[in-house]
Protein backbone atom coordinates (compact mmCIF):
# COMPACT_ATOMS: atom_id res chain seq x y z
CA UNK A 1 0.00 0.00 0.00
CA UNK A 2 1.35 3.43 -1.18
CA UNK A 3 0.32 6.78 -0.61
CA UNK A 4 -0.34 8.25 -3.76
CA UNK A 5 -1.51 11.86 -4.84
CA UNK A 6 -3.49 11.92 -8.60
CA UNK A 7 -3.40 15.29 -10.20
CA UNK A 8 -6.39 16.01 -12.64
CA UNK A 9 -8.56 12.72 -10.66
CA UNK A 10 -11.65 14.61 -11.40
CA UNK A 11 -11.18 14.05 -15.06
CA UNK A 12 -11.88 11.16 -17.53
CA UNK A 13 -8.46 9.03 -17.60
CA UNK A 14 -7.54 10.18 -13.76
CA UNK A 15 -11.27 9.84 -12.10
CA UNK A 16 -10.78 5.95 -13.28
CA UNK A 17 -7.35 5.36 -12.48
CA UNK A 18 -7.93 6.80 -9.19
CA UNK A 19 -10.73 3.68 -8.79
CA UNK A 20 -8.36 1.39 -9.86
CA UNK A 21 -5.71 2.86 -7.58
CA UNK A 22 -7.89 2.31 -4.86
CA UNK A 23 -8.88 -1.00 -5.57
CA UNK A 24 -5.42 -2.12 -5.33
CA UNK A 25 -5.59 -0.83 -1.38
CA UNK A 26 -3.66 2.83 -2.28
CA UNK A 27 -4.22 5.88 -0.18
CA UNK A 28 -5.38 8.11 -2.53
CA UNK A 29 -5.77 12.58 -2.90
CA UNK A 30 -7.02 13.73 -5.77
CA UNK A 31 -5.64 17.34 -6.21
CA UNK A 32 -7.71 19.08 -9.16
CA UNK A 33 -8.45 22.59 -9.86
CA UNK A 34 -12.28 21.38 -11.26
CA UNK A 35 -11.65 23.88 -14.48
CA UNK A 36 -11.79 20.83 -16.34
CA UNK A 37 -12.28 17.75 -14.22
CA UNK A 38 -15.88 17.15 -12.37
CA UNK A 39 -16.49 17.33 -8.52
CA UNK A 40 -18.91 14.54 -9.04
CA UNK A 41 -16.09 12.26 -10.27
CA UNK A 42 -14.54 11.77 -6.74
CA UNK A 43 -15.69 11.02 -3.13
CA UNK A 44 -15.89 14.27 -1.50
CA UNK A 45 -13.27 12.74 1.60
CA UNK A 46 -10.77 12.52 -1.17
CA UNK A 47 -10.80 15.48 -3.08
CA UNK A 48 -9.08 18.55 -2.83
CA UNK A 49 -9.43 21.36 -4.98
CA UNK A 50 -6.58 22.98 -5.44
CA UNK A 51 -4.27 24.78 -8.98
CA UNK A 52 -1.35 23.48 -9.85
CA UNK A 53 0.64 26.78 -9.77
CA UNK A 54 0.03 26.67 -6.48
CA UNK A 55 3.52 25.17 -5.41
CA UNK A 56 2.93 26.18 -1.44
CA UNK A 57 -0.66 24.26 -1.33
CA UNK A 58 0.93 21.55 -3.52
CA UNK A 59 3.86 20.75 -0.73
CA UNK A 60 1.90 20.71 1.67
CA UNK A 61 -0.51 18.20 0.48
CA UNK A 62 2.27 15.89 -0.79
CA UNK A 63 3.98 15.59 2.94
CA UNK A 64 4.44 11.81 3.20
CA UNK A 65 3.32 11.02 -0.05
CA UNK A 66 5.00 7.89 -2.12
CA UNK A 67 4.83 8.81 -5.73
CA UNK A 68 2.58 10.95 -7.41
CA UNK A 69 0.50 9.95 -10.70
CA UNK A 70 0.17 12.98 -12.67
CA UNK A 71 -2.78 14.13 -15.13
CA UNK A 72 -3.86 17.30 -14.19
CA UNK A 73 -3.33 19.47 -18.03
CA UNK A 74 -5.63 20.74 -20.70
CA UNK A 75 -6.31 18.47 -23.74
CA UNK A 76 -7.61 19.25 -26.32
CA UNK A 77 -5.38 19.75 -29.72
CA UNK A 78 -7.30 22.73 -31.65
CA UNK A 79 -7.85 24.64 -28.55
CA UNK A 80 -3.77 24.39 -28.67
CA UNK A 81 -3.61 25.72 -32.09
CA UNK A 82 -5.92 28.86 -30.73
CA UNK A 83 -4.53 29.52 -27.58
CA UNK A 84 -0.80 28.19 -27.04
CA UNK A 85 -0.06 30.40 -24.24
CA UNK A 86 -2.92 29.18 -22.20
CA UNK A 87 -1.45 25.48 -22.56
CA UNK A 88 2.44 26.15 -22.33
CA UNK A 89 1.56 27.82 -18.67
CA UNK A 90 -1.19 25.27 -17.58
CA UNK A 91 0.73 22.09 -19.04
CA UNK A 92 4.44 23.28 -18.42
CA UNK A 93 3.77 25.53 -15.63
CA UNK A 94 1.50 24.14 -13.75
CA UNK A 95 3.80 20.36 -13.72
CA UNK A 96 6.91 22.33 -12.97
CA UNK A 97 5.02 23.84 -10.29
CA UNK A 98 4.27 20.26 -8.96
CA UNK A 99 7.96 19.23 -9.67
CA UNK A 100 9.13 22.01 -7.37
CA UNK A 101 7.10 21.02 -4.30
CA UNK A 102 7.60 17.02 -5.12
CA UNK A 103 11.40 18.12 -4.80
CA UNK A 104 11.01 20.04 -1.50
CA UNK A 105 8.92 16.87 -0.17
CA UNK A 106 11.49 14.63 -1.52
CA UNK A 107 8.95 12.90 -3.51
CA UNK A 108 10.77 11.03 -5.99
CA UNK A 109 8.27 8.55 -8.01
CA UNK A 110 6.26 9.98 -10.89
CA UNK A 111 3.33 8.47 -13.30
CA UNK A 112 3.42 10.84 -16.00
CA UNK A 113 0.26 11.30 -18.78
CA UNK A 114 1.88 11.59 -22.32
CA UNK A 115 0.63 11.57 -25.43
CA UNK A 116 0.88 9.91 -29.08
CA UNK A 117 0.90 13.81 -29.96
CA UNK A 118 4.62 13.78 -29.06
CA UNK A 119 5.24 12.06 -32.30
CA UNK A 120 3.50 14.54 -34.72
CA UNK A 121 3.10 13.06 -38.32
CA UNK A 122 5.27 9.31 -37.83
CA UNK A 123 7.67 7.95 -40.40
CA UNK A 124 6.86 4.42 -39.36
CA UNK A 125 3.87 2.58 -38.10
CA UNK A 126 3.15 1.07 -35.71
CA UNK A 127 5.21 4.13 -33.68
CA UNK A 128 8.13 2.09 -31.62
CA UNK A 129 8.59 4.02 -28.21
CA UNK A 130 12.14 5.45 -29.64
CA UNK A 131 10.52 7.47 -32.51
CA UNK A 132 11.82 10.73 -32.54
CA UNK A 133 9.45 13.86 -30.82
CA UNK A 134 8.23 16.07 -33.79
CA UNK A 135 4.76 17.43 -32.09
CA UNK A 136 2.47 19.78 -34.57
CA UNK A 137 0.33 21.33 -32.10
CA UNK A 138 1.30 23.41 -28.92
CA UNK A 139 -1.00 20.56 -26.96
CA UNK A 140 1.84 18.18 -28.09
CA UNK A 141 4.51 20.21 -27.49
CA UNK A 142 3.63 20.58 -23.77
CA UNK A 143 3.96 16.71 -23.51
CA UNK A 144 6.95 16.45 -25.06
CA UNK A 145 9.10 19.63 -23.18
CA UNK A 146 7.69 17.92 -19.51
CA UNK A 147 9.21 14.38 -21.23
CA UNK A 148 12.49 16.45 -21.65
CA UNK A 149 12.61 17.78 -18.36
CA UNK A 150 11.85 14.51 -16.79
CA UNK A 151 14.83 12.88 -18.52
CA UNK A 152 16.86 15.60 -16.36
CA UNK A 153 15.25 15.39 -13.84
CA UNK A 154 16.13 11.72 -13.52
CA UNK A 155 19.61 12.61 -13.60
CA UNK A 156 20.00 15.92 -11.32
CA UNK A 157 17.32 14.90 -8.81
CA UNK A 158 16.80 11.17 -8.69
CA UNK A 159 13.13 11.47 -9.65
CA UNK A 160 12.15 8.34 -11.57
CA UNK A 161 9.35 8.38 -13.64
CA UNK A 162 7.34 6.79 -15.68
CA UNK A 163 5.96 8.11 -19.03
CA UNK A 164 2.78 6.88 -20.61
CA UNK A 165 1.93 8.12 -24.10
CA UNK A 166 -1.84 7.90 -24.83
CA UNK A 167 -3.28 6.87 -28.04
CA UNK A 168 -7.03 7.01 -28.29
CA UNK A 169 -8.31 6.71 -24.81
CA UNK A 170 -11.61 5.47 -24.81
CA UNK A 171 -14.67 3.96 -23.34
CA UNK A 172 -16.12 4.29 -19.77
CA UNK A 173 -16.30 2.21 -16.78
CA UNK A 174 -20.41 2.27 -16.10
CA UNK A 175 -19.89 0.11 -13.22
CA UNK A 176 -18.12 3.46 -11.27
CA UNK A 177 -20.32 5.98 -12.92
CA UNK A 178 -17.17 7.43 -14.65
CA UNK A 179 -16.50 7.82 -18.56
CA UNK A 180 -15.78 10.61 -21.09
CA UNK A 181 -17.90 14.39 -20.12
CA UNK A 182 -15.50 16.85 -21.81
CA UNK A 183 -17.00 20.07 -22.85
CA UNK A 184 -16.86 20.67 -25.47
CA UNK A 185 -16.55 17.12 -26.59
CA UNK A 186 -14.23 16.40 -29.54
CA UNK A 187 -14.07 12.90 -29.62
CA UNK A 188 -15.32 10.24 -31.80
CA UNK A 189 -17.04 7.89 -30.51
CA UNK A 190 -19.28 10.34 -27.96
CA UNK A 191 -19.73 12.01 -30.90
CA UNK A 192 -21.01 9.29 -33.15
CA UNK A 193 -23.55 8.42 -29.80
CA UNK A 194 -24.55 12.15 -29.61
CA UNK A 195 -25.51 11.73 -33.63
CA UNK A 196 -27.87 9.47 -33.01
CA UNK A 197 -29.46 11.00 -30.22
CA UNK A 198 -30.13 14.15 -31.87
CA UNK A 199 -30.29 13.18 -35.40
CA UNK A 200 -27.75 15.69 -36.23
CA UNK A 201 -24.99 14.19 -38.50
CA UNK A 202 -21.48 13.78 -37.38
CA UNK A 203 -18.93 15.13 -39.75
CA UNK A 204 -16.77 12.76 -40.71
CA UNK A 205 -13.52 14.65 -41.27
CA UNK A 206 -11.77 13.70 -44.54
CA UNK A 207 -12.68 10.70 -46.61
CA UNK A 208 -9.47 11.45 -49.33
CA UNK A 209 -6.83 10.08 -46.88
CA UNK A 210 -3.96 6.97 -48.03
CA UNK A 211 -6.14 4.11 -46.46
CA UNK A 212 -8.37 1.52 -47.14
CA UNK A 213 -11.25 3.32 -46.75
CA UNK A 214 -10.13 7.24 -47.24
CA UNK A 215 -10.46 7.89 -43.42
CA UNK A 216 -8.06 7.83 -40.51
CA UNK A 217 -6.96 4.84 -38.46
CA UNK A 218 -6.47 5.47 -34.75
CA UNK A 219 -5.18 3.24 -31.91
CA UNK A 220 -8.48 2.65 -29.66
CA UNK A 221 -7.80 1.97 -26.27
CA UNK A 222 -9.54 1.30 -23.23
CA UNK A 223 -9.84 3.40 -20.33
CA UNK A 224 -9.56 0.75 -17.95
CA UNK A 225 -6.85 -1.05 -19.72
CA UNK A 226 -4.83 2.20 -20.05
CA UNK A 227 -5.53 2.93 -15.90
CA UNK A 228 -4.36 -0.64 -15.21
CA UNK A 229 -1.11 0.69 -17.18
CA UNK A 230 -0.67 3.65 -14.41
CA UNK A 231 -0.84 0.67 -11.40
CA UNK A 232 1.63 -1.30 -13.35
CA UNK A 233 3.91 1.58 -13.44
CA UNK A 234 3.49 2.54 -10.31
CA UNK A 235 3.97 -1.16 -8.88
CA UNK A 236 7.77 -0.82 -10.96
CA UNK A 237 8.73 2.74 -9.28
CA UNK A 238 7.48 1.52 -5.91
CA UNK A 239 9.74 -1.69 -5.98
CA UNK A 240 12.61 0.51 -7.37
CA UNK A 241 12.25 0.13 -10.84
CA UNK A 242 14.39 2.44 -13.42
CA UNK A 243 12.61 5.65 -15.74
CA UNK A 244 11.03 4.89 -19.31
CA UNK A 245 8.91 6.09 -21.49
CA UNK A 246 5.91 3.76 -23.19
CA UNK A 247 3.24 3.76 -25.45
CA UNK A 248 0.01 2.64 -24.63
CA UNK A 249 -2.09 1.24 -27.33
CA UNK A 250 -2.87 -1.98 -28.76
CA UNK A 251 -1.17 -2.03 -31.87
CA UNK A 252 -4.30 -2.48 -34.05
CA UNK A 253 -5.81 0.24 -35.77
CA UNK A 254 -9.71 0.62 -37.14
CA UNK A 255 -10.50 3.60 -39.54
CA UNK A 256 -13.70 6.27 -38.18
CA UNK A 257 -15.37 4.37 -41.18
CA UNK A 258 -14.97 0.96 -39.38
CA UNK A 259 -15.53 2.90 -35.48
CA UNK A 260 -18.73 4.20 -36.70
CA UNK A 261 -20.13 0.92 -38.21
CA UNK A 262 -19.03 -0.93 -35.21
CA UNK A 263 -21.69 1.34 -33.02
CA UNK A 264 -24.45 1.00 -35.29
CA UNK A 265 -24.15 -2.79 -34.91
CA UNK A 266 -23.49 -2.52 -30.80
CA UNK A 267 -26.58 0.04 -30.67
CA UNK A 268 -28.67 -1.08 -32.83
CA UNK A 269 -29.38 2.25 -34.10
CA UNK A 270 -28.42 4.39 -37.97
CA UNK A 271 -25.55 7.15 -37.29
CA UNK A 272 -26.38 10.04 -39.38
CA UNK A 273 -23.18 11.18 -40.96
CA UNK A 274 -21.75 13.50 -43.50
CA UNK A 275 -18.25 13.85 -44.93
CA UNK A 276 -16.54 16.96 -44.15
CA UNK A 277 -13.20 18.47 -44.89
CA UNK A 278 -10.25 16.90 -43.15
CA UNK A 279 -9.72 18.68 -39.65
CA UNK A 280 -6.31 20.42 -39.76
CA UNK A 281 -3.58 18.71 -38.12
CA UNK A 282 -5.05 15.16 -38.03
CA UNK A 283 -2.44 12.24 -39.69
CA UNK A 284 -3.80 9.72 -41.53
CA UNK A 285 -2.43 7.00 -39.28
CA UNK A 286 -1.48 6.70 -35.78
CA UNK A 287 -1.26 3.18 -34.30
CA UNK A 288 0.77 1.96 -31.13
CA UNK A 289 3.95 0.14 -30.84
CA UNK A 290 3.82 -1.50 -27.76
CA UNK A 291 5.95 -4.24 -27.63
CA UNK A 292 8.41 -2.35 -24.53
CA UNK A 293 5.53 -1.78 -22.44
CA UNK A 294 4.51 -5.24 -22.43
CA UNK A 295 7.42 -6.42 -21.62
CA UNK A 296 8.79 -4.09 -19.12
CA UNK A 297 5.55 -3.99 -16.98
CA UNK A 298 3.42 -7.33 -17.70
CA UNK A 299 0.75 -5.27 -19.08
CA UNK A 300 -1.93 -6.15 -21.44
CA UNK A 301 -4.95 -4.72 -22.60
CA UNK A 302 -7.75 -6.74 -21.92
CA UNK A 303 -11.15 -4.54 -22.60
CA UNK A 304 -9.79 -2.72 -25.71
CA UNK A 305 -12.04 -4.38 -28.48
CA UNK A 306 -14.29 -2.36 -30.24
CA UNK A 307 -16.98 -3.88 -28.98
CA UNK A 308 -16.28 -4.22 -25.34
CA UNK A 309 -15.19 0.01 -25.58
CA UNK A 310 -18.19 0.49 -27.60
CA UNK A 311 -20.90 -1.18 -25.30
CA UNK A 312 -19.11 0.46 -22.27
CA UNK A 313 -19.37 4.22 -23.13
CA UNK A 314 -22.78 3.42 -24.53
CA UNK A 315 -23.48 1.95 -20.90
CA UNK A 316 -22.23 5.10 -19.63
CA UNK A 317 -23.70 8.03 -22.60
CA UNK A 318 -27.28 6.01 -21.18
CA UNK A 319 -26.89 5.99 -17.92
N1 LIG B 1 -13.33 12.49 -36.14
C1 LIG B 1 -14.31 12.77 -37.08
N2 LIG B 1 -15.37 13.54 -36.70
C2 LIG B 1 -15.50 14.03 -35.44
C3 LIG B 1 -14.50 13.73 -34.47
C4 LIG B 1 -13.43 12.96 -34.87
O1 LIG B 1 -14.21 12.36 -38.23
O2 LIG B 1 -16.49 14.74 -35.18
C5 LIG B 1 -12.17 11.68 -36.55
C6 LIG B 1 -10.88 12.47 -36.46
O3 LIG B 1 -10.67 13.20 -37.62
C7 LIG B 1 -9.87 11.34 -36.23
C8 LIG B 1 -10.66 10.29 -35.45
O4 LIG B 1 -12.04 10.61 -35.66
O5 LIG B 1 -9.50 10.81 -37.45
C9 LIG B 1 -10.38 10.33 -33.96
O6 LIG B 1 -10.52 11.67 -33.51
P1 LIG B 1 -10.50 12.08 -31.98
O7 LIG B 1 -10.72 13.56 -31.94
O8 LIG B 1 -11.44 11.21 -31.22
O9 LIG B 1 -9.04 11.71 -31.50
P2 LIG B 1 -7.61 12.18 -32.11
O10 LIG B 1 -7.00 10.97 -32.74
O11 LIG B 1 -7.72 13.38 -32.93
O12 LIG B 1 -6.86 12.63 -30.78
C10 LIG B 1 -6.43 11.73 -29.77
C11 LIG B 1 -6.53 12.41 -28.41
C12 LIG B 1 -5.63 13.61 -28.33
C13 LIG B 1 -4.24 13.20 -28.68
C14 LIG B 1 -4.18 12.47 -29.99
C15 LIG B 1 -2.84 11.89 -30.18
O13 LIG B 1 -7.85 12.83 -28.18
O14 LIG B 1 -5.66 14.15 -27.02
O15 LIG B 1 -5.11 11.38 -30.02
O16 LIG B 1 -2.55 11.75 -31.49
F1 LIG B 1 -3.44 14.28 -28.76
Amino acid sequence: MAKILVTGGAGYIGSITATHLVARGHEVTVADDLSRGHRHNVPPERLRVVRLQDTAELATLLSGVDAVVHFAAYIAVGESAREPELYFSNNVGGTLSLFTAMAKNGVRRLVFSSTAAVYGNPQTIPIPDDAPFDPVSPYGETKAAIERMLRQLDQFRGLRSIALRYFNACGAEPWAGLGEEHEPETHLIPLLFRAIKTGEPIKIFGDDYPTPDGTCIRDYIHVSDLAEAHVAALDHLMSGGCSGAFNVGTGSGHSVLAVMHAVERITGKKVPFTIAPRREGDAAELVADSTRLRAALQWEPRRSDLVTIIRDAWDFFNR
